[in-house]
């Protein structure tokens, strides 16, 4: 743990501009400096960085934060390891807390557990070039494979002696403890009194255990594929048995889940593509090891496979810190064909772009690649593989031609798909394209997408009203949903609530001078100091106006609560902030291209914001008003064309003529404010 204060030295310090001048060439625009962006490919420079705000932007990409975050991208730094990083290219000593014990004993066991894997990674690949059964056995059958001696040794390929017990005995003779074996998934503890508790990977072990043999290897007669963790440690293995029997043990055993391996969050392969991921801005997905491994002996790198494992949310968040772009490689089977399509779902979810390629029935990329050359693999990647849309239609469009009950099962199944996407920018490219391959009316497919984005908004809705919404990711999902809600034409003050918190966080502390109710001698209205902050919180607070948008009114809140204890957080607070949510949108209300650029020099006139603050301000807060009226109309005439019992229609009429004068007024204040 390191200490607060040295944290806030840290960030007092770490210029964003020199952290940034590390990777990028700046060049002086302005008060500005840009670039070409790090984190794409790009010709002209829409990297912006702000020493006046310590911050940086990819107006291209859309990466942003400041000095910290820009470390933790671009190396791939815990934020821990950031300011540690940075402490030190600053001079700045930093006491780290003492760590409890349990702390201390988690890093040192998994420390211990990645010193053990990365021995058991050597000692697999010694015997399969210094033992004669590795060398007939293993190494033959990889040479029988055609895998080549480069690329074995690149994946630290190995052999695991047909012994029950050779691998554990060797490690303990060596001086490794037996716990961190046993915790490692590399040697299974059999305890005598809970025989019972096995599951079906030890059983092959079971069959033949006597009750005195009360450690064995988990892998014994494989051939050893280590996993690799984005840094390139040796986390877990997987061991293909050589034994052609395959119906009675299983084709691969695969390590446990241990403290270092979370399989869910692990991809085969992610450390040796990611260079190239970033370079293509695309990852090809495949199934299984040796696909991954044939493909880079055929020169294609930028590949990871989820390893028998349907892919999870885990996998490809990981994929998307490289890139936005996964093009799923299948078989053509039956089972190859419903991965893909659970993968197209989560992948699309994840606001993530989704190609499919489905090799010919019976092919996989590993039997594929080595049948034709590189050149025919990447041109028969290039040209077949296809948008999802176009996947998922012509794959099924052969059963459904003539029957129509099918076709709209089909159609719905494609909606429900583009449903799943975050931006409705991409929603509606792919509603079009929908349109075109399945000739149906747009209109048609949108009303059936807003109404399964409603359903979802609402159950989202309801889900989260219950649980606590602080966490970040509620928060994220809020953010959409209420996005949705926009869309669904419902109107709601998403826009309006945004430009509140725009002008707090931009201008929260700056003051205003306002006339105060007092007269001085002369007749004349004294005037007061305030700051932006209090001005707009009081007059919100005044007509009990709370923020829909969850996010936004985290961050309201919090000028609220400091409010009270008399002091205005300003940008730098928002940006350092421990949740990232409010972190990123605060990057993105202080960098707008406008903010960032310097019209200035380039002789053309702006009013700076600043200057027309009190005016921006009155309308900001005039326009969530008036939109909070127009939502109150909204609803009540929607219950007016219910027909709702005489009663109820006497308090709602004059409620209604009520909420449209206010309007009336607010209309003509917003106006004169904007004409102005
Ligand atoms: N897998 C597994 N356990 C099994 C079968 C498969 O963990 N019992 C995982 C492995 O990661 C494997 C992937 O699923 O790589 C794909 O399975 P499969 O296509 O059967 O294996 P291949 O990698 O193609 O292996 P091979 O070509 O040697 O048959
Ligand atoms: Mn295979």
């Amino acid at each position: 743990m390191i200490h607060k204060e040295d944290i806030d030295k840290i960030f007092e310090a770490a210029r964003v501009e020199e952290v940034v001048a590390d990777y990028v060439t700046l060049k002086k625009r302005g008060v500005n400096l840009i670039g070409l962006c790090p984190f794409h490919d790009e010709k002209t420079p829409s990297f912006y960085v702000s020493p006046a705000k310590g911050i940086y932007k990819c107006f291209g990409c859309g990466k942003g934060g400041h000095a910290i975050n820009f470390l933790m991208d671009k190396e791939q730094l815990s934020y821990p390891d950031a300011l540690r990083s940075l402490a030190k290219k600053y001079n700045i000593r930093i006491t780290e807390e003492e760590q409890s014990p349990e702390q201390l004993q988690t890093q040192n066991d998994r420390e211990s557990l990645l010193v053990v894997s990365s021995y058991a990674q050597k000692h697999f690949s010694e015997n399969l070039y210094n033992t004669d059964e590795g060398k007939s056995v293993g190494l033959g059958y990889f040479k029988e494979r055609g895998f080549r001696e480069d690329i074995i040794q690149k994946f630290q390929l190995g052999y695991s002696i047909n012994h029950r017990t050779v691998f554990t005995d060797i490690a303990l003779a060596t001086g490794y403890k037996m716990d961190y074996l046993v915790k490692s998934g590399l040697t299974i503890e059999y305890k005598n009194e809970n025989q019972t508790e096995k599951n079906t990977e030890e059983q092959e072990n079971v069959a033949e255990t006597k009750q005195e043999n009360k450690y064995l290897d988990r892998f014994w007669g494989r051939v050893m594929f280590p996993i690799h963790n984005v840094t390139g440690r040796v986390i877990a293995f997987g061991g293909r048995t050589l034994r052609t029997d395959t119906k009675k043990i299983a084709k691969y055993i695969n390590s446990p889940e241990t403290e270092i391996y979370h399989k869910s969050d692990v991809l085969y392969g992610i450390y040796f593509a990611k260079k190239e991921i970033i370079n293509q801005d695309n990852c090809f997905l495949v199934e299984g090891y040796t696909d991954v491994i044939s493909m880079h002996q055929a020169g294609i790198e930028n590949v990871v496979a989820s390893s028998g494992t349907s892919l999870t949310h885990g996998q490809i968040k990981l994929i998307n810190r490289f890139t936005k772009n996964i093009t799923i490689l299948y078989d053509g089977d039956n089972a190859g064909i419903k991965a893909s399509f659970r993968g197209i779902d989560l992948i699309l979810e994840e606001g993530m772009n989704v190609k499919v390629l489905l090799f010919p029935d019976g092919e996989d990329p590993d039997s594929y690649s080595k049948r034709v050359s590189s050149e025919e693999l990447k041109s028969f990647i290039k040209n077949n593989s296809k948008d999802f849309i176009s996947f998922k239609t012509n794959l099924l469009m052969g059963d459904v031609q003539n029957d129509p009950i099918k076709k709209a099962g089909l159609i719905k199944e494609i909606v429900e798909s583009i449903a799943l996407i975050p931006e409705a920018i991409y929603r509606s490219v792919y509603v079009k394209e929908c349109s075109r391959i399945m000739d149906v009316e747009e209109q048609i497919l949108l009303n059936e997408l807003n109404k399964i984005r409603s359903k979802k908004f609402n159950e989202k809705r309801n889900q989260s009203n219950s649980e606590n919404l602080s966490s970040e990711e509620n928060l994220g999902s809020e953010v959409a949903a209420l996005e949705e809600k926009k869309e669904n034409a419902i109107a709601d003050a998403e826009h309006q609530e945004r430009d509140i918190i725009r002008i707090l966080i931009n201008y929260g502390n700056k003051n205003l001078f306002i006339d105060s109710d007092e007269k001085d001698e002369r007749g004349k209205a004294v005037q007061i100091e305030v700051s932006v902050a209090q001005l707009i919180i009081h007059e919100l607070q005044h007509d009990n106006i709370v923020l829909d948008n969850l996010l936004y009114n985290s961050i309201y809140n919090e000028f609220v609560q400091h409010l009270e204890k008399d002091t205005v957080p300003d940008f730098n607070y928002f940006v350092s902030h421990e949740n990232v949510a409010i972190c990123g949108l605060t990057i993105d209300l202080i960098s707008s291209p406008y903010l960032l650029s310097d019209w200035e020099k380039h002789s053309i006139y702006i009013t700076k914001e600043e200057n027309i603050l009190k005016k921006s301000l009155e309308n900001a807060v005039y326009a969530l008003k008036s939109r909070r009226l127009e939502m109150m109309i909204h609803d009540i005439q929607k219950r007016l064309k219910e027909n709702p019992p005489e009663e109820e229609l006497m308090t709602l009429m004059p409620q209604l003529y009520a909420l449209l004068e206010a309007k009336k007024t607010f209309n003509a204040l917003l106006g004169r404010i904007v004409v102005k």
